[in-house]
C-alpha cells in the first residue's frame, strides 16, 4: 500500500542529551504531550505508551508502541503502534513508524520527527492533516516544557470543576446568569469591529454559557482545553462548532470577524501566557476585526474575599463556597479555593475541595501586551448594575484594516 510521511523539525536551546531525555521520561511526556499518563520501558523492544482523558479506567484515547531502535542521545524509533479511541477505530489500516532524531545545532539541539506510514489514499487525508497540526502543537508543548525546566516538574492539575465535576458546571454558574454580560460583550464587539461581525471565535468557552446568549447573533466556534467542558457545551450549543485546543498555542488556520476570551483568561498566570493568548486572538482575527478579553479582576480591582452560590436543577443540587486569596502579592497569581457540596436526587451529600489558580495583571500591563501584539488597545469600564457593584473592566484589541 503506498504511504506518505510527515516531517517536522525545530531547534531548541538545550543540549542534545537534555532534549533526548524528555522523549523517554514519563513525567516529561505527560507534560509536553498533554497526556494523562505515560509508561516507558526505555530499551530496545521496550514499551512507549500514553493515555489521554480524565478517567484512568476509561481513557478517551490510548496508544502503545514498541521501541524498535534506541540509540541515546540521538535516535529513537517507535513502531507497532496500537491505538484505542473512544471515538472508534481509524477508518483505514496503517502501520505507523515514528523516528525522533536529535542532533547538535549551533543554537542548541535540533529535533526532527518523521512519522511514516500514512496511507496515500484520500480516506486518510483528514487524519494526516490532523497529525500535521498535532505535531506543531506537540513541538510547542516541548518548547514550553523545556522553558519550564529547572523547576521540579509537577503536573498542572486540571481543576475538578473542568474534569471530573464538569457535569455540575450548570449548577455552579447557570447559563441564565450570563445574559447581561454577554449583551455587554456583543455591544462592545459590534462597536469595535470595522464592519458588523458575523463570525465569532470564543477561546476557553467552557460549558458554553456565555456562548448560549451570543450564538443567535454570531456564527460561533467554541474552543476549550477541557474535553469534559466541551461535552457540557455541546449539549447546550449543539448548533455551534466545537474544537478542543489550548488557547495559548491554538492555530486553526482561519480567521474570524471577532474573538472573545471571557473568564477563561483568568487562567493565564504569567505575562508570557497572557501574551500567548493575545497572540492567538490576533492571529485568528481578520483585518478590521476586534478581540475582547474579560478578566474577573485586574491587579487594581482585586480584593481577597469569599463568595457562595449554587442551585437545584434537573433533580440535582449543588452549593459552593469560594475563598479567594493572594498567597504572594509580589507575583501575578491568586487562588480561589472552592468547596462544593452536591447531591443527586435523594442521595447522600458529597463534598469536594478544588483549587483554581488565576492570573492577575495591572490595567497598564494588559494594554502594553495588547499593543505589543499589534492591537489598537483600549479598556472599557463597566457601568454599575442593580446591586451597585460596577462590572469589571473589559479589554478590547482592534486589528487594523
Ligand atoms: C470559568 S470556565 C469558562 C466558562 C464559560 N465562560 C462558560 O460560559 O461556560 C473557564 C474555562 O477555561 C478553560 N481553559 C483554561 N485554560 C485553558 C486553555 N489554556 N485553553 C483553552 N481553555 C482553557 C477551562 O477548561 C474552562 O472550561
Amino acid at each position: 500500500m503506498p504511504t506518505r510521511s510527515h516531517v517536522h523539525e525545530e531547534i531548541f536551546p538545550v543540549s542534545p542529551a537534555e532534549l533526548f531525555s524528555i522523549l523517554l521520561t514519563p513525567s516529561a511526556i505527560r507534560s509536553w504531550w498533554s497526556a494523562s499518563r505515560a509508561i516507558v520501558v526505555p530499551e530496545r523492544g521496550g514499551i512507549w505508551a500514553a493515555t489521554w482523558g480524565d478517567s484512568e479506567n476509561d481513557p478517551d484515547y490510548a496508544t502503545a508502541a514498541t521501541i524498535r531502535e534506541l540509540d541515546p542521545p540521538r535516535r529513537v524509533v517507535l513502531a507497532d503502534y496500537r491505538y484505542r479511541a473512544k471515538g472508534g477505530p481509524l477508518p483505514f489500516r496503517a502501520d505507523f513508524v515514528t523516528e525522533f532524531l536529535v542532533s547538535e545545532h549551533p543554537e542548541g539541539a535540533a529535533l526532527r520527527v518523521t512519522q511514516d506510514g500514512f496511507p496515500a489514499a484520500s480516506i486518510a487525508d483528514e487524519f494526516y492533516a490532523g497529525c500535521e497540526r498535532g505535531w506543531r502543537d506537540t513541538f510547542a508543548g516541548i518548547r514550553r516544557h523545556l522553558e519550564g525546566r529547572g523547576a521540579p516538574w509537577a503536573p498542572e492539575p486540571t481543576p475538578l470543576l473542568y474534569g471530573e465535576l464538569a457535569a455540575w458546571w450548570p449548577l455552579v454558574s447557570p447559563p441564565e446568569e450570563y445574559a447581561e454580560e454577554a449583551e455587554r460583550f456583543r455591544r462592545a464587539l459590534v462597536e469595535a469591529c470595522s464592519a458588523p461581525p458575523r463570525t465569532l471565535l470564543e477561546l476557553g468557552s467552557g460549558g458554553g454559557h456565555t456562548a448560549s446568549h451570543l450564538k443567535q447573533w454570531f456564527e460561533m466556534t467554541l474552543v476549550d482545553i477541557a474535553p469534559a467542558m466541551l461535552a457540557v457545551s455541546r449539549e447546550l450549543n449543539f448548533d455551534c462548532e466545537h474544537q478542543q485546543g489550548d488557547m495559548r498555542t491554538l492555530r486553526l488556520g482561519r480567521t474570524f470577524d471577532a474573538v472573545l476570551v471571557h473568564d477563561a483568561i483568568n487562567h493565564m498566570r504569567s505575562a508570557a501566557e497572557l501574551a500567548q493568548v493575545i497572540g492567538t486572538a490576533y492571529r485568528h482575527l481578520a483585518p478590521g476585526g476586534a478581540a475582547l478579553f474579560a478578566p474577573d479582576h485586574t491587579r487594581e480591582s482585586f480584593e481577597p474575599g469569599v463568595d457562595h452560590g449554587g442551585c437545584d436543577r434537573d433533580g440535582r443540587s449543588l452549593r459552593f463556597f469560594e475563598w479567594t486569596w493572594d498567597p504572594d502579592p509580589a507575583d501575578t497569581e491568586v487562588r480561589a479555593e472552592m468547596v462544593y457540596l452536591f447531591r443527586e436526587g435523594t442521595g447522600e451529600v458529597r463534598c469536594r475541595h478544588d483549587t483554581h489558580r488565576y492570573g492577575l495583571f495591572a490595567r497598564g500591563e494588559w494594554l502594553k501586551l495588547l499593543r505589543e501584539a499589534g492591537f489598537e488597545a483600549s479598556a472599557i469600564a463597566g457601568e454599575s448594575g442593580e446591586t451597585g457593584e460596577s462590572a469589571p473592566l473589559i479589554f478590547l484589541g482592534r486589528r487594523e484594516l
